[in-house]
């Protein structure tokens, strides 16, 4: 059975995880929603995604026909083609949609800007896909919970407990964004801690984690500092840790001195070399270098291509919830290998 897939919300998430979809077997899309005819629907024209509107409302479908635009009509029609559709829009709209979809009788998948309370569910491949399996919807979450899952679960794994502290270094807005900022100064999340580091328990409640973060002038990457407290007798070294990360998926570590690969900045034009669509880095990146564990203490750092590394996740979060996939492992394998061949990479 190939799975039908609808995309609510084609933006910066959105086409990219309609890209995701496409790249595999066993998915289709059947359709993406603009809100109107703005410059994203000439990327869904290109990609043959059929276009719908966001609303039923006759006059905002009818204005895509008015721009040039073949409209396949409003997102109840979209839905009813649907098994199951992916939420991209911007945070905080979800409960309205949700109802939705809900009254469509279709699956629905959430993503990080809509709270878990929403959703009841939420989703890291590595975390909890056996929890999400059958499940009528899920919230995948956001790409700085996604990154510190990626990094604490294996570690998680073979401590069987686990304390932590980060400091989230956030970026200020995505490159195609013109209104956020700062630009000119570093801001500090007053709410302390910040909702980064306890997201991580709406996928591993286990976790004892707490987090502070500061937004800075920068569109390309966030960088978390952690700290993390491991059990009396963890058995692990500094190398130990570093070949467990090579071991995890979606996981990728250089040594900085070596590369030449010291900032940001170098790690996005890595990103660009290696060829994906949008120069998108779905792996999390951590310098071997920058990695320490002292006793039980554990230091390093790691950077996260904000806008790319949930997108596979979306893909794995389909296969639970229509339980195609049991092993989360086996489905993040055939994803990024879809991806992968999708780009003769
Ligand atoms: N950007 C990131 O770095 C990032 C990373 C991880 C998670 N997220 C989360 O992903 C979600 C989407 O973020 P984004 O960055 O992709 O936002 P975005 O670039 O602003 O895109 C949002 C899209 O949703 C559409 N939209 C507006 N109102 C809608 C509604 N009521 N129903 C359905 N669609 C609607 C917009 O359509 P039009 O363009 O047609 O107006 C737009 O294309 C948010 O929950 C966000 O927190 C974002």
């Amino acid at each position: 059975m190939v799975i039908k897939v609808a995309i609510n919300g084609y933006g910066t998430i959105g086409k990219r995880v309609a890209d995701a979809v496409a790249a595999q077997t066993d998915m289709e899309i059947i359709g993406v929603t603009k809100t109107r005819p703005s410059f994203g629907c000439d990327l869904a024209v290109r990609k043959g995604y059929p276009l719908y509107c966001t609303y039923d409302s006759e006059e905002k479908i009818s204005a895509f026909a008015d721009a040039g635009y073949v409209c396949h009509g409003g997102l109840s029609g979209l839905l009813e083609l649907a098994d199951v559709v992916i939420d991209c829009s911007p945070g905080k709209v979800g409960a309205d949609n949700k109802k939705k979809y809900q009254q469509a009788g279709v699956k629905w998948i959430f993503q990080g800007g809509e709270k878990h309370a929403m959703t009841g569910m939420s989703y890291t491949s590595c975390a909890n896909h056996h929890e999400n399996m059958n499940a009528e919807g899920t919230r995948v979450v956001s790409c700085n919970t996604t990154g510190l899952s990626r990094t604490l679960m294996p570690l998680y794994n073979h401590c069987g407990s686990l304390k932590v502290e980060c400091t989230m270094i956030r970026r200020a807005a995505d490159p195609g964004d013109s209104k956020k900022g700062p630009i000119n100064a570093i801001k500090p999340v007053l709410k302390v801690p910040s909702h980064h580091g306890p997201d991580v328990k709406t996928v591993k409640p286990e976790i004892e984690i707490n987090s502070m973060a500061v937004a800075v002038p920068t569109t390309i990457m966030h960088v978390h500092v952690i700290i993390a407290t491991l059990p009396e007798g963890h058995g692990l070294t500094t190398e130990s840790i570093l070949s467990m990360w090579r071991d995890t998926p979606r996981v990728v570590l250089m040594n900085g001195a070596e590369t030449g690969i010291t900032t940001t900045a170098e790690v996005m034009e890595f990103a660009r070399d290696i060829g994906r669509t949008w120069g998108d880095l779905h792996e999390i990146f951590v310098w071997d270098d920058g990695v320490k564990l002292e006793g039980n203490t554990l230091y390093y750092f790691q950077a996260i291509h904000q806008e790319s590394d949930v997108i596979p996740e979306n893909v794995d979060a389909i296969r639970a919830l229509m339980g195609a996939e049991q092993d989360w492992r086996k489905s993040v394998a055939k994803t990024d290998a879809g991806i992968a061949a999708s780009l003769g990479l």
